[in-house]
Formats: structure tokens, sequence, C-alpha cells
């Protein structure tokens, strides 16, 4: 286990950031609440993305949640009474920031990583996985569309059929399965997964650090011109989405505890 996590100044309660060596580790720490996002989680996510790509002693940025549980995604109650069609909101702001972050972002995650908890693993370069883990991406499910670019990133990566499967019909799929998909680097047993993440951001740290940026920049090239726009339409849907009959009663119900699992 790498130690001597230096702390810094946290800007929410349930995100903390760490600078161990050169890899930038931001956590998300909500355990009660399955780690559901708040705008001020998602602000404080955004503003650690930011804060490590402009730190020059940062090469690495790991994103991961708690041991049995990466994120549930935004938090449910933010969609009971939402009308904002805002690029400014938080959330929209965080998916931003991974567009934009020029260093390597990796992933460790357990448990499970469910809406925005999924797809801001396609911004990742490098996703570790504990083997018990789950993706979902329920948003029919709560009657609204996808978002942060995973309506354009998802069928390019696994293939439109698998994509419907995923984003149409929101079933779970195993990190194995993710695995398979092309959507996680590795599964690991949950004992081994943070420490391997770890590892690999000390190995990645640890190259010519404009090499890196370079390569992902190329790989990523084109991207940043298709992104922006597709976020954008997608949260106009999605807004409109969540006004619905359907999607108000979905989340009333999660939240009364009557939603099927
Ligand atoms: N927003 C708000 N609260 C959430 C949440 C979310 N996304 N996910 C979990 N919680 C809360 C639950 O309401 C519960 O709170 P309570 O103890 O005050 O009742 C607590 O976290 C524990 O969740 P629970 O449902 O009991 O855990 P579980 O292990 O049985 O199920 C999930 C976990 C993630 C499968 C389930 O909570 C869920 O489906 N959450 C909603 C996910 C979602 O729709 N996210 C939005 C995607 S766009």
């Amino acid at each position: 286990m790498v130690k001597a996590a230096i702390v810094i100044e946290f800007l929410d309660p349930n995100i903390k950031y760490s600078i161990e060596q050169k890899v930038f580790v931001i956590q998300i720490i909500r355990p009660e609440k399955k780690n559901a996002l708040l705008p001020g989680m998602y602000k404080a996510l955004a503003e650690g993305l930011k804060i490590a790509d402009q730190n020059d002693t940062v090469n690495v940025i790991l994103l991961r949640g708690v041991d049995d549980c990466f994120t549930s995604g935004n938090d449910v109650n933010s969609f009971v009474s939402s009308d904002s069609n805002n690029g400014e909101r938080p959330s929209v702001v965080f998916m931003h920031a991974l567009l934009t972050t020029r260093k390597p972002i990796v992933a460790a995650i357990s448990g499970l990583a469910v809406g925005i908890g999924t797809t801001c693993l396609f911004h990742c370069d490098l996703v570790y996985a504990s083997e018990d883990c789950f993706l979902q991406l329920p948003f029919t499910r709560l009657g609204v569309c996808p978002e942060a670019g995973s309506s354009y990133l998802l069928p390019r990566q696994i293939g439109y059929q698998r994509a419907a499967e995923l984003l149409l019909l929101g079933s779970r799929l195993s990190s194995k399965k993710a695995q398979e998909y092309g959507i996680i680097t590795e599964v690991l047993p949950q004992d081994q997964y943070l420490d391997h993440a770890l590892q690999r951001c000390h190995e990645l740290a640890d190259l010519p650090t404009q090499a890196v940026q370079e390569s992902k920049h190329l790989m990523k090239k084109g991207l940043d011109k298709v992104l922006p726009g597709t976020i954008e339409d997608e949260l106009a849907v999605f807004s409109e989405l969540l006004k619905t009959p359907d999607a108000q009663a979905i989340v009333k119900a999660f939240l009364e505890r009557k939603m099927a699992s």
C-alpha cells in the first residue's frame, strides 16, 4: 500500500483530496447515501480535477469511492423539482472538467457505479474494478435519458446493440462483463483493486509527462468538438423528461422507498 498521503483543504465534506507522490487522489465519501452526489460534491470533484491538472507536482489523477461503493450517481432528491437546463449546473461543470483534464484520470471502483458513476468512467483513461462491482445506467427506468456524452460515446465504444441494452433497458452490468465490453480495464479481487490501481497510477506518473499527456490528447482528439454539444443536447432532453409525470412519479416512488429494485 502506498503511504504518506498529504491531505489538502477540502471544498466539500464528502469529497477528500490527497496527494500520494505524483498522484492526486479524489475520493467520494458519503457512504450512508451510497456516495450519491450532491451539487457541492460535483463542484468539489470538478475543482479537484482542475487543481490536479494545474499542479506541476501531479502527473496522474485517481478517482475513487469507498470500499463498497463508487457512487450511486446523482442524488435523486435533486430530480424532484429540478427545472434547470443551465450549463453551469455543478454536474455539468464536472462533466466539462472531465472532458478538459489533460492529465490521465484513473478510476478505482468497487461495489456499485450507477448513473454518472458509470458515465464518468467513459471519460477516464484507465478503470480498475473489484470483482463484486456492478455498473448501471438506469436513465430510462427513471424516465430520463443518458447524460455526460454517454449517448455518443457508448455506442461507439462498445457497439450499438450492447449500448442499447445498457442505455435503453438500464440493466445492471457486472464488472466482468464490463471488462469484456471494454469499459473496464481490469477486474481484481476486492482486496487488490485499489492497490493495483494505485500501482498503475504510479507507473503512469513516472513516465515522461509530456509524452503521456500528448498521447492522451491524440487519442481523445475530435471528442472536444463533439462532446460539449452532445452534453448540451442530452441535458436539454433530460430536463424536459424530468418534468414528465412518468419521471416525477418514479423519482417520488424511489424517495418514498416504493420503487421495485
Ligand atoms: N440519491 C439519493 N439517495 C440515495 C441514492 C441516490 N442516488 N442512492 C442511494 N441512496 C440512499 C437511499 O435512499 C438510502 O437512504 P436511507 O438509508 O435514508 O433510506 C441509502 O442511500 C442506502 O441506499 P439503499 O437503497 O438502501 O441501498 P441498496 O444497497 O439497497 O441499493 C442502490 C443501492 C444504489 C442500488 C439503490 O440505492 C438505488 O437504486 N439508488 C438510486 C440510484 C439512481 O437512480 N441514481 C441516479 C442515476 S441517474
